[in-house]
């Protein structure tokens, strides 16, 4: 079959980009979506069983560092369209080991860039699409928002190596006329995050009944963005946000960390049928996160009005459907905090039977 459009998705196993692959094959039957991810602690396929046999999905494993591997596949496939998510994505590991995110986050999105650049003589009809985070523009007070002319302030390793990738995706933009977008966005949740972050490491310690650690006081904000609407939001921006600019993404949907966790903490009591207030008794408020960003809050009225994005998904209802989705997937939950789903990988793909 002849694909209209050759999309590389990078790091289509991860949390966010499992969802976007899914979107986009079911949603494209014409286009033809190659997934490259390296399937790092935080890659699984299991992520993606129900779209791995569709015509126009094809996985590739592979580092985005490896330029002659991306090179090739540039080559093979006539790549026109790369939506660039893999990442090293967790905060907290950036500040115990921060060259993994150097070399993934800084070198990979170069040697993506440099393919891109090599193979596509003119911009016309091609895109390089940026995956990027609200927390390269620093920390926030009480009040106020996070717009796209935000100056950049990153605080953490994780968030410094975001912002690098950013800046460099500007440059090739500037300076060799590359065909590029960026997205910001806020913290993602919903179904399939890897239960180091906030949200499911909350969920499967409450289900274990294990403690709950709140870093500091608690005081700390996030805004969450349900996974889906952020998806969307990329389909969006990848048909017809404009070249060379960056869109905010955010779900208008703040919350103080501890009000969150004492919220899922209820939920989590009703969906196990346990007495009211006993998963609260688990939280412990532990040492501080060093260089804790306060506060992170989002204006995407640049989308909104562009585009008509809105989110669908907010406060409570968002977490009871996530809740609610990782009690019915408990297999999913044990198998990447045992190390277990490379054993789907083993099995389905390194016989050769699917993929490169
Ligand atoms: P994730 O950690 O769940 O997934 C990252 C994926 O990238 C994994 O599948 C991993 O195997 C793959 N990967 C890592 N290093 C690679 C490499 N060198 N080569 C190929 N693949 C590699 O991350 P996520 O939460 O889905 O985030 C996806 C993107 O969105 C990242 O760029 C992240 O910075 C950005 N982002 C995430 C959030 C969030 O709340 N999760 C918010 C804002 C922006
Ligand atoms: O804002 C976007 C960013 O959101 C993304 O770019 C990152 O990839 C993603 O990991 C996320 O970063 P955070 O550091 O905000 O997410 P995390 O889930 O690690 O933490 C959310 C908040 O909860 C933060 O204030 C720290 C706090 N926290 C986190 C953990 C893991 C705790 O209090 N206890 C915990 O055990």
């Amino acid at each position: 079959m002849q694909f209209s459009r050759p999309i590389l998705v990078t790091g289509g196993a991860g949390f966010i980009g499992s969802h976007l692959v899914r979107l986009l094959v079911n949603k494209y039957p014409t286009y033809r979506i190659i997934n490259l991810d390296k399937l790092t602690y935080a890659g699984n396929l299991e992520n993606l069983r129900d779209v791995e046999e569709a015509h126009n999905y094809l996985f590739v494993k592979g580092d985005i560092v490896d330029h002659e591997l991306v090179r090739q596949l540039f080559e093979e496939h006539g790549l026109d369209t790369v939506v660039h998510l893999a990442a090293e994505s967790h905060v907290d590991r950036s500040i115990d080991n921060p060259m993994a995110f150097i070399q993934t986050n800084i070198v990979g999105t170069v040697s993506l860039l440099n393919a891109a650049r090599a193979a596509w003589e003119a911009p016309e009809g091609k895109l390089f699409y940026h995956v990027s985070t609200d927390e390269v523009y620093g920390s926030l007070g009480e009040t106020g928002f996070f717009t796209e002319k935000t100056p950049y302030d990153p605080r953490s390793p994780y968030s410094a190596s975001k912002a690098s990738s950013d800046h460099l995706v500007r440059a090739y933009y500037h300076t060799y006329g590359l065909p590029v977008v960026i997205s910001n966005c806020s913290n993602n949740y919903g179904p399939y995050q890897f239960p180091e972050k906030l949200i499911p490491l909350m969920i499967n310690n409450i289900r274990h009944s294990k403690p709950l650690p709140v870093y500091g006081d608690g005081s700390n904000v996030r805004d969450w963005l349900w996974v889906e609407d952020h998806a969307r939001a990329i389909d969006l921006i990848l048909h017809r946000g404009r070249l060379g600019e960056t869109y905010n993404i955010g779900g208008d949907n703040e919350w103080r960390n501890i009000d969150l966790v004492r919220s899922l903490c209820r939920v989590m009591d009703e969906l196990l049928d346990r007495p009211a207030g006993t998963s609260e008794q688990l939280i412990t408020f532990v040492k501080d996160r060093p260089g804790h960003d306060q506060r992170y809050a989002i204006d995407a009225g640049k989308l909104k009005a562009e585009l008509g994005w809105e989110p669908s998904v907010q406060a409570e209802e968002g977490l009871r459907k996530t809740a609610a989705w990782y009690l019915s997937h408990t297999d999913w939950l044990d198998h990447v905090t045992s190390g277990a789903y490379q054993d789907y990988y083993r099995l389905h793909y390194e016989a050769g039977a699917k993929g490169l």
